[in-house]
Parts: C-alpha cells; sequence; structure tokens
C-alpha cells in the first residue's frame, strides 16, 4: 500500500537502483553535485550484482548497500529513488518504489509499454496530495539551451511553427549487438525509436506541443535484430505543423538533431549525447528586426543539457509537492509516440493520438504481434531449455 507522506523540507534522502553505467557516470554526479549544496543525502545504493554494488558504494561514498530492492526501501525509507536498471524492469522497481512512498526518477525509456506506464501512474498521488510521482529521466528537456527556445516558441516571438526535422541517426557496430539483450523486444524493448531516439522525440514533443497523426515505415537494414534498426515517420502536430522523424543505428556521420522552421525564423539544435547554449542557432526570417533577432540569440548563462538540470528541477518540485515535468501525461507523450510509429510503420495505417489503449494489441506490446515483426513463438526445445 503506498503511503504518502509530506514534502521533504530537510535533506532529501535519495537512493540508486542499478549500479551500472548511467548510475555511476551520470546520476551519481549529479546526486553528488546537489548533496555538496546541502539539499540531499544520498544514502543507499542497491543492485543484484554484489561487485557491482560494493564498487558503486565505495568510488561514490554511499554508506549502505542492498542486492534486495524491498529490503532497502523497509529499511532506508528513501525520499526519492533513482531507477537505473534495464527497461524490463522499470514498472515493477517504479511501482515497488511509489507504493514505500518514495518519489521516482526512472531512466528512459519509461518502461516497454503503454500499459506498463499506465499500471505505474495508477499508483501515483493525485494531482493534488503531494505524491509522490515517478518522473523519467529526460535530461535533454532540460537546461537553458531548451528552456530559452521552449519559451520562444510558446510565447509566439518565433511565430506559428510550421515544418520540423528531429533526427537520431546514429552508428552501432556488430559488438554492439553481440550484446545477447540488445534488439530484442523482450529486453531492449525496442530498436532505435525506442532507445536511442525518443530523447530527440522526447525534446519535439516538448518544444512543439501536442501530436495529432503519424505515419511511419521501420527496416531491418543491417543488423540481425528482432526490433528495427531504422525507421522514418511523418508526424502532423495538433497546432497544424508537419515534421519528420528518423532514427537509425547505422548512420556512419552520427548526429542527433532538431530544426523547426517557425514563421519568423528557424531554430535548429545539433549535437550528439547532450547540448548547451552554442549547439543552438535561430535564423531570423527576412523583414525580422536586427535587435530583436540578437534577443532571441541571448541564451543567457550557459546550463548544458544534463542529469543534473533535470535533477535539480525535480527536487525542486518534491519541496513544492507537485507533479514534476516529465510525469504523467507530460512523461508518456514520447512513449505514445513511439508506440503509434511502430503501429504505423507494422500495419502500414496511420494512428492517430489516443488511438492506442486497452485491448490494441500494441497497447501491450510494442510490436503488436505483427507479422514479420512480433518474435516467434519459441519452439518446444527452446521452451523447455
Ligand atoms: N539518459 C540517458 O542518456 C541514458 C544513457 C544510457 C543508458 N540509459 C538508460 O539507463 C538504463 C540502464 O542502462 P546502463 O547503460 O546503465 O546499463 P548497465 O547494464 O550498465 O547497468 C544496469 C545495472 O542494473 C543492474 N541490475 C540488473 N537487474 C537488477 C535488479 N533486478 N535490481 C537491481 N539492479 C539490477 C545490473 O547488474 C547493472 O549493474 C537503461 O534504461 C538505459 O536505457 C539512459
Amino acid at each position: 500500500m503506498r503511503t504518502s507522506r509530506d514534502a521533504p523540507t530537510r535533506r532529501i534522502r535519495a537512493a540508486v537502483v542499478g549500479t551500472g553505467a548511467i548510475a555511476a557516470g551520470s546520476h551519481l554526479p549529479a546526486l553528488a553535485a546537489l548533496a555538496a549544496e546541502g539539499g540531499l543525502e544520498v544514502v543507499a545504493a542497491v543492485d543484484v550484482d554484489t561487485g557491482a554494488v560494493q564498487r558503486f558504494c565505495a568510488d561514490g561514498g554511499v554508506p549502505h548497500g542492498y542486492t534486495d530492492l524491498g529490503r532497502m526501501l523497509a529499511e532506508q525509507r528513501p525520499d526519492l529513488v533513482c531507477i537505473c536498471t534495464p527497461p524490463t524492469l522499470h514498472r515493477e522497481q517504479t511501482v515497488a518504489a511509489l507504493r514505500a512512498g518514495a518519489w521516482v526518477w526512472c531512466e528512459k525509456p519509461p518502461v516497454p509499454s503503454l500499459a506498463d506506464f499506465d499500471a505505474v501512474e495508477a499508483e501515483e498521488g493525485q494531482e493534488d496530495d503531494g505524491g509522490p510521482y515517478a518522473s523519467i529521466v529526460f535530461q535533454h528537456r532540460f537546461g537553458s539551451g531548451a528552456r530559452h527556445v521552449r519559451r520562444l516558441i510558446a510565447d509566439g516571438a518565433l511565430g506559428r511553427p510550421l515544418v520540423a526535422h528531429c533526427q537520431t541517426t546514429w552508428y552501432r557496430d556488430a559488438a554492439y549487438y553481440a550484446v545477447p539483450w540488445r534488439g530484442r523486444w523482450d529486453t531492449e524493448g525496442g530498436g532505435p525509436a525506442m532507445g536511442h531516439g525518443i530523447h530527440q522525440t522526447d525534446l519535439l514533443l516538448d518544444l512543439l506541443g501536442p501530436w495529432s497523426e503519424v505515419r511511419a515505415m521501420a527496416g531491418r537494414l543491417v543488423h540481425d535484430v528482432q526490433t528495427e534498426d531504422v525507421s522514418t515517420a511523418l508526424v502532423r502536430f495538433g497546432g497544424g505543423a508537419l515534421a519528420t522523424v528518423v532514427n537509425s543505428v547505422l548512420s556512419p556521420d552520427e548526429v542527433s538533431r532538431i530544426r523547426i522552421d517557425c514563421e519568423r525564423a528557424t531554430v535548429e539544435l545539433t549535437h550528439l549525447y547532450g547540448h548547451g547554449n552554442d549547439n543552438w542557432r535561430i535564423t531570423p526570417a527576412p523583414g525580422v528586426p536586427a535587435g530583436e533577432a540578437a534577443a532571441w540569440r541571448d541564451f543567457g548563462p550557459d546550463v548544458p543539457s544534463s542529469h543534473l538540470a533535470q535533477l535539480r528541477e525535480l527536487v525542486a518540485s518534491m519541496r513544492a509537492g507537485q507533479r514534476p515535468r516529465s510525469s504523467g501525461a507530460d512523461g508518456r507523450t514520447s512513449l505514445e509516440l513511439v508506440t503509434a510509429l511502430y503501429k504505423s510503420a507494422f500495419t502500414d495505417t496511420t494512428v492517430r493520438a489516443g488511438d492506442i489503449g486497452p485491448g490494441d494489441p500494441f497497447y501491450t506490446a510494442l510490436h503488436g504481434g505483427a507479422p514479420g515483426w512480433a518474435p516467434a513463438p519459441a519452439t518446444y526445445e527452446e521452451a523447455s531449455a
């Protein structure tokens, strides 16, 4: 049973679950930065790999290591749990933490399906009871660049958004896919549309607002995988803008890019795994006064997109007892678009926002059981091996 707790005014007690690459490389440094400012302490870490959790605790000065999440939650009663495990564990671990009264910051991709997302949301606090809430790590939305451009678009300064390109064209070699859990629906969750491109897709939605329909294609062109290794999609937005979304893991010249042509300016973001002010470019349309364009290009002090930038906002939401960004409907929107992209590609149809709900095979599995894409049923020998 979830036990709702008051928003902490004291130091926030944080715990990390899954002590692999992203936990050590991004979560611990972000948590340490806030700890150094005095607002938070990291009280525990959990991993099924005893050696991994011991190393993590020793390197990060974390006092308590566990191999069992339930035990950690009962003994440490953390206020915030950072979930850094593989995607198929996100649902059960997020629910366990919410039921223990902790807020959750869960790595992307959020959960394997919309059904899983809705099950998690049902465990959160109501809108007005102060949580606990579960927020997804979408760090590319945060930092000074995204904040500045979001405001310019939302305020109408750049005019109506008209056409956009959203690109995550990366390169992953055969050795990358030789790791057994990669390229499989049940363990990786999806191909580049889900695992790699969801950051850019999420940022595009954060900047442009709700999407209304999608038509997509997917292919397996290079890698021996169950999922796709490339997809392209056409997306219409509620405000009328049209966008292309391209995700691949077979592009030698790697780039993450968003370009939005508005009536009064083109905004471009070009980077790979994270961005600062210098990664953004704003080109005014003819006739825009030079002074106005110069003001648009003033992004203010540079706060790069990062786990720290998002965590800082999340902790502020905790202290205010308010639903954080990237949780609930705001955290679900990119998963819904990715799900619709797969359904469109695998069924050769146009999919509209809100179409995929209980009873739809794509609601519970991103491959939707589609012939040629869903995993083949296990043979008797495999099932009994
Ligand atoms: N936000 C980003 O930019 C970003 C970047 C890389 C990875 N990620 C995401 O972070 C998550 C983890 O990725 P990673 O690269 O750190 O993986 P990893 O394999 O390096 O680490 C995962 C850890 O989870 C542990 N683990 C497995 N089962 C567990 C369980 N039941 N309980 C506790 N621990 C368990 C493993 O032992 C391992 O130490 C994934 O969802 C991935 O997509 C996000």
